[in-house]
């Protein structure tokens, strides 16, 4: 899979363990996409999540930012059993999940992907509504960035809030952000191009957010926006990955491999090469799995980037994802160790005063919150320690 699903039982586990002793959230990276207009911003968004739902297309689409909030749940969750109260239904989720229901069958025959009643999406202008249809969502989008964005090309810096829940994706935020222009088009100020870059930065300035700063193959370098943008605000390149999108789109002749291989541009964490779905693609209504297995077959079978094809494309792309999130949250064990260790010198103490011992009480679980955490520190290292030969960082 390329999305980012490998990482889902490591941080839940991690989760859950500083839930039980009070400790804050992870406080998870942000990742926000950046680039000029139709460079394939919203279309790796997509891929990386693993749903369609992104409007995307030729000429000015993403005209607000996009929030997506992911929320992981566990297919026994609460917030799922209270669609069985709301409908009213027996809705079991270990029965129906991957079957099709007579409804399915018939959007699918329309045309439609199959939902499964264990995800949807929640948007913050439409409280407690639930969208089970991500073909719904990409609707809602468009019609919500025209409600602030006029209908004429026009540009807003207010977000559109989503949320999105499934056992299938990881507690993260991602950013879509309209793309970098320079002349003004329909109902555009005639300062848009500062406009959108003051829009832009807004997102990527913050320290926490890691910039996928996308470039298309067939557009030079040097001319590359995102990248100028990304420098402003992570000057040493350090939370700034290079994408190379539209890699089947390069005249023939020409190829990346200077630019991949960082020795046209310094990045610390590289640059990926990527083919995402064509416009010819969502025409078609190719799914995301399709699309990565062309893109795959594209890199492996091509006479230059099969000898480094292991380091292309979208699924690479997720794997550098989850490794820097790893890190980042290997960083922060340290952190959390020390507050348990705290938080049990306090429950001893307790304990102490009130003369007993042996009693399991909620406070005192803060102990054995520690030695779980201690274990988990322990192959969570080994885990990090595991994957780190093949990511090149
Ligand atoms: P955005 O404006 O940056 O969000 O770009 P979109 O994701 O909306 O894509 C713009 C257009 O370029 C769409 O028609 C996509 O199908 C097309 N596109 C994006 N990436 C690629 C790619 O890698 N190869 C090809 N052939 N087309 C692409
Ligand atoms: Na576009
Ligand atoms: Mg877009």
């Amino acid at each position: 899979m390329a999305s980012l699903e490998d990482l889902i039982p490591t941080v839940n586990k991690l989760q859950d363990v500083m839930y039980d002793a009070g400790i804050d959230t992870l406080d998870l990276p942000v990742l926000a996409v950046i680039g000029s207009q139709s460079s394939g911003k919203s279309s790796i968004l997509e891929t990386l999540v693993g749903k369609d739902f992104l409007p995307r297309g030729t000429g000015i689409v993403t005209r607000r930012p996009l929030v997506l909030q992911l929320n992981n749940i566990s297919p026994n969750s609460p917030l799922i059993n209270e669609y069985q109260d709301i409908h009213g239904q027996n809705y079991d989720t270990s029965d129906t999940k991957g079957e099709l229901t007579l409804e399915d069958h018939l959007r699918k025959s329309q045309g439609f992907e199959p939902t499964t009643k264990d995800e949807w999406g929640e948007f913050l202008h439409l409280p407690g509504r639930r969208f089970y249809d991500f073909g719904e969502i990409r609707q809602e989008i468009e019609n919500e960035t025209a409600r602030i964005a006029g209908k004429n090309k026009g540009i807003s810096r207010i977000p559109i809030n989503l949320k999105v829940f499934s056992p299938r994706v990881l507690n993260l935020t991602l950013v879509d952000l309209p793309g970098i222009t320079k002349v003004p088009i329909g109902e555009q100020p005639a300062d848009i191009e500062k406009q959108i870059k003051n829009l832009i930065l807004e997102h990527v300035a913050k320290p926490n957010c890691i910039i996928l700063a996308i470039s298309p193959a067939n557009v030079d370098l040097v001319n590359s926006e995102s990248l100028k943008l990304a420098r402003d605000v992570d000057p040493h390149g350090k939370r700034t990955i290079g994408v190379i999108t539209k890699m089947d789109l390069m005249d023939s002749g020409t190829n990346a491999l200077d630019i991949l291989s960082g020795k046209l541009y310094p990045l610390k964490l590289g640059f990926v090469g990527i083919v995402n779905r064509s416009q010819q693609d969502i025409q078609a209504n190719r799914s995301v799995e399709e699309a990565l297995n062309n893109e795959e077959i594209f890199f492996t079978r091509h006479p230059v980037y099969r000898t480094i094809s292991t380091k292309c494309g979208t699924r690479y792309l997720a794997k550098l994802l989850n490794h820097i999130l790893m890190n980042h949250i290997r960083d922060k064990l340290p952190d959390i160790k020390a507050r348990l260790n705290t938080l049990m010198g306090q429950t001893e103490q307790e304990l102490a005063t009130y003369g007993g011992s042996g009693i399991i009480t909620k406070e005192n679980r803060a102990g054995l919150v520690l030695q779980l955490m201690n274990k988990f520190a322990a192959r969570f290292v080994s885990s990090i320690e595991g994957t780190s030969s093949d990511i090149s960082t």
